[in-house]
């Protein structure tokens, strides 16, 4: 245990090993198996409820849906079946004032979003009170059972909703590598990047992980076989929606600043004439497509060598030149004489 508070401290997760006994795991895993795969792979199951508080069993989220992955997870309906909920609860109490003692590291963690509480009660149930006044309310279950299949995997991520938090959350696997399933390593680490990032050990059916809630954390790619796990919180969450919107993939935030880059490369050349780019590493076809965007009439390639420079279009109106260092250089006539 004390080892495990010292990795808590210093690497942001502990393991207590076997703390759920081999017919509690088989008892969830047919529950959590039997709910997933009755439901699988419909697809997304827009469940919202009509009373915050009366969510069906199962909400189910596509993580491929979302952009978040690939596998689902399905919100459980509270209190959590047994032993999960006292198991939750005595987690709690033993958290607290850990949690209290890293009150202003969490709320540095999670900044800009903001922590409504100075303290955390010594009791979860007193937390779910804080919750239920917050504004907007939290009346949401947030605990999850997850399946994943071979290619499954879930991106760095953080579960903070609200503004009642708490600083830790809990794992169970319900599979247990090389039995179950290949890959599917369990991480944290403290950015979006993967930079820093650790990797929990060999993570067991019976195992139970406490992780800080102000780390990113995910599931790398599973290789083969069949991974179940359920995810808890302790903190009830606010969000209504089902399912999330879409997140934005790397590919999606790239493309959209490179718009936004040739929108201003137009602007620049439409106002002074001139237009910069930094295509260094850039393909030919992806120089050409910016090219494109400035909406200049090619009517031809020229390429000459000049020095450090390479021409490689010329005519009565305009210039296009690359530099020894992989800039490209767009001269209106005029501008270049
Ligand atoms: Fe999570």
């Amino acid at each position: 245990m004390a080892e495990g508070r010292r990795t808590l401290d210093s690497e942001g997760f502990m393991v207590l090993r076997q703390l759920l006994k081999p017919d509690s795991v088989e008892r969830l895993h047919e529950m959590v198996k039997g709910d997933l795969d009755s439901l699988w792979p419909d697809g997304l199951i827009d469940c919202t409820p009509s009373k915050p508080d009366e969510l069906p069993a199962m909400r189910i989220v596509d993580l491929k849906a979302m952009n978040f992955g690939y596998g689902k997870f399905a919100y459980l309906r509270e209190p959590l079946p047994s032993p999960l909920n006292a198991l939750r609860e005595a987690l709690y109490v033993a958290l607290a004032p850990v949690a209290n003692a890293q009150v202003e590291m969490f709320r540095a963690e999670i900044y800009p979003k903001q922590l409504a509480l100075e303290s955390f009660p010594e009791r979860m149930c007193d937390l779910w009170e804080r919750c239920r006044a917050a504004s907007p309310a939290q009346r949401l279950p947030t605990s999850i059972a997850l399946r994943y299949c071979p290619g499954g995997f879930m991106e760095a991520h953080r579960d903070l909703q609200g503004t009642i938090m708490f600083p830790f959350q809990a794992m169970c696997p319900l599979s247990s590598p090389g039995e179950d399933y290949e890959g599917g390593h369990f991480f944290v680490q403290p950015g979006k990047r993967d930079v820093d990032r650790q990797h929990c050990q060999d993570l067991f059916k019976g195992d139970v992980v406490i992780f800080r809630s102000g780390l990113y954390h995910g599931l790398e790619e599973l290789t083969s076989g069949t991974r179940y796990a359920i995810a808890m919180q302790f903190a009830l969450s606010h969000l209504t929606e089902s399912p999330s919107k879409p997140r934005q993939t790397w590919e999606q935030k790239m493309a959209m600043l490179q718009k936004a880059a040739e929108e201003d490369e137009a602007g620049s050349l439409a106002q002074q004439g001139s237009a910069f780019m930094a295509c260094e590493g850039m393909s030919t076809h992806a120089v050409c497509q910016r090219l494109r965007a400035l909406k200049v009439n090619l009517r031809g390639p020229l390429s000459l060598p000049f020095g450090k420079f390479e021409i490689l279009y010329l005519d009565e109106e305009i210039r296009i030149i690359r530099t020894g260092q992989g800039w490209y250089s767009v001269n209106r006539r005029g501008v270049f004489g």
